[in-house]
């Protein structure tokens, strides 16, 4: 069978980026362009993120993020953030055995906690079942923030401080390296 891989040349091969990340968008506009319901938009988004997903596997790629959902997200019309939350779980639900067979590991950043319960659990378990597998590892990215993850950081460290277990001058990258969501 022909893969991504097999296409390339051992330069090419070579060159290959670690770490590949992707801000999914444009979802709606596709729809809207098609005369199609903005969720439709996000179904064939969700596909399209199969296909980077099988393509960064074949190719090799060792990290692959994809921001899925932004904390910005959250102001949505609640249907939409509802339909959202339905393709996660399905993609959760149908993928994960695929995703196991590819030898893909997941990881989560963001603020996972203000998802929905469900959505969580359904996380944990993929995250659970993908646990041991060391191809590529998928990111991704769900309320996530790059201020937010700022804030949330801060916040951490200020809170060791104040309980006396981090002295202010011990505050290094490494510190706050530690505190940040990867
Ligand atoms: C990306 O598409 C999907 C999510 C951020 C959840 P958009 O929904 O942002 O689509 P546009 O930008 O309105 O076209
Ligand atoms: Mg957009």
């Amino acid at each position: 069978m022909s893969t991504a891989v097999s296409h390339l040349s051992p330069e090419a091969k070579a060159s290959l980026p670690q770490h590949v990340a992707v801000i999914m968008d444009g979802n709606g506009r596709w729809a809207k362009q098609r005369g199609l319901p903005r969720v439709e938009g996000h179904r064939q988004g969700a596909e399209s993120a199969r296909a980077i997903i099988r393509a960064a596997g074949e190719l090799g790629v060792k990290y692959l993020t994809l921001y899925a959902f932004s904390a910005e997200n959250w102001n949505r019309p609640k249907d939409e953030v509802d339909a959202l939350m339905k393709y996660l779980v399905h993609y959760l639900k149908t993928e994960t055995s695929e995703l196991n067979k590819n030898n893909v590991k997941l990881e989560v950043i963001g603020q996972i906690y203000r998802l929905p319960d469900h959505v969580q659990e359904q996380l944990k378990k993929a995250m659970h079942t993908l646990a041991k597998n060391n191809g590529l590892t998928l990111v991704m990215a769900l309320s996530y923030g790059s201020r937010i993850e700022i804030v949330e950081a801060v916040r951490g460290i200020a809170t060791k401080v104040k309980e006396g277990k981090l002295d202010p001058a011990d505050i290094n990258e490494q510190a706050i390296s530690q505190h940040l969501w990867t």
